[in-house]
């Protein structure tokens, strides 16, 4: 598919908002979703209905090979060694968390941790929570001057001691892509695992999880073009196998009696009670919709967005984009001086144009960067040239009445 095509699938850009166009810019929060998504998901609950790995009838059956089709699907789309390392979970959120409770059951008082300054609560939030339980250390990398990760920082921080590195593949805020390749080799010399965090990057580039060699990847379904509640937990099949359940339930077993339980295979051992099987079908069908378009055509139209965007604004002096503006690719953060971020957010959005204002779930990034918050606009692939178009003129608008 080319990309200039890609706008008559998303139904969602055919609507007016406030009697205007809508010009979606808050792709990073949640992409629109294709009619073919759409459809896949109305088709199973019409047709399809039925509980998976458990029943002895026909829709059963189907819905069974269907999920587990959806789970070959995913396996290839990251080229993981086989679909047993796909695990199912609400979304990159729990994806993490279930890595924090049953990874983290082996760290022990004095283990480390490795985050960075860029990551998103959820990759923060359930290494603090693990650390007050396990009396662990959590470590930042911070930025360099051009808002990238220190490496030396990063270099320094490393040691026997440190169990494990949880990094974004991309900033949800600042739309920075840290050199992850090099990152997971770093930490593998000290012994450590890698997790990353692929929430944005996963709609745009190519998630390849053994050339990246990273031990755990989470991502969602629904900043791929899938529905909401559905994500990924990528692990390599021989941590997965070691490490406890997250849940107990329904179909993580293979036999309790009164006395105790004997835990299924992965990646079923994390995976309890009835599943989101619309949602996997979704994603699945997200999937199939998103490798339709060449990766390479994505990057490429979304850094000429992202590039059209600066170009209306790096002469302005009132206008502050944070990062290195050659290495933004499809998300750029910024504010206006002496605008506060979210009456900017309320009269781009009288306009029509979505995008999001505050912290973006980062207040770690904001206070390293000394301010409240900014606006974020995100560029997907059914944007298009137009949109910054109007989003410049709205922004001066909105400057005309704000300042
Ligand atoms: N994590 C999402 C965002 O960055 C919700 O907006």
């Amino acid at each position: 598919m080319q990309i200039e095509e890609v706008r008559s699938h998303f139904p969602a850009l055919t609507q007016k908002i406030y009697d205007k166009e809508l010009i979606y810019l808050d792709s990073a929060a949640t992409t629109l979703k294709p009619k073919e998504v759409i459809d896949r998901i109305n088709h199973y609950y019409s047709y399809e209905n039925s509980n998976v790995h458990r029943g002895a009838h026909y829709l059963s059956q189907k819905a069974t090979d269907l999920f587990e089709e959806a789970r070959e699907e995913v396996s290839h789309f990251i080229n993981a060694e086989s679909s047993a390392e796909v695990v199912f979970v609400k979304g990159t959120t729990e994806g993490i968390n279930l890595i924090a409770a049953s990874f983290g059951s082996f760290l022990s008082e004095g283990d480390e941790i490795i985050v960075t300054v860029l990551e998103h609560h959820a990759n923060i939030v359930p290494w603090h929570m693990l650390a007050e339980q396990k009396k662990i250390k959590v470590n930042f990398v911070h930025l360099d001057e051009s808002l990238d990760l220190s490496l030396n920082e990063y270099q320094t921080l490393l040691s026997e001691k440190v169990k494990l590195v949880a990094l974004t593949g991309c900033s949800n805020t600042l739309g920075i892509k840290p050199k992850i390749k090099d990152l997971i080799s770093m930490a593998h010399q000290h012994g450590s695992k890698v997790l990353i965090d692929a929430a944005q990057l996963v709609s745009q580039d190519k998630i390849d999880v053994r050339a990246l060699d990273c031990d755990f990847l989470v991502f969602s379904g629904h900043k791929l073009f899938g529905p909401t509640g559905i994500g990924v937990l990528y692990g390599k099949k021989k941590l997965l196998d070691q490490m406890p359940p997250y849940q107990g339930g329904g179909a993580m077993i293979s036999d309790v009696s009164e006395e105790r339980t004997l835990f299924n295979q992965v990646p079923f051992k994390f995976e309890a009670g009835t599943p989101h099987i619309g949602g996997v079908l979704g994603m699945a069908a997200a999937i199939s919709f998103f490798k339709k378009i060449d990766i390479n055509e994505v990057k490429k139209h979304e850094r000429k967005l992202v590039q059209y965007f600066i170009n209306f604004f790096e002469k302005e002096q009132d206008v502050v984009i944070y990062g290195a503006k050659e290495k933004l690719n499809s998300i750029v953060s910024f504010n206006i001086k002496n605008c506060h971020h979210s009456d900017v957010a309320q009269l781009l959005d009288q306009q029509g144009i979505a995008v999001r204002a505050g912290h973006h779930c980062t207040q770690p990034l904001m206070k390293y960067l000394k301010i409240p918050g900014t606006i974020r606009v995100s560029f997907s692939i059914y944007n298009q040239e137009s949109d910054v178009e109007k989003l410049a003129k709205a922004i001066q608008k909105a400057k005309e009445l704000l300042l």
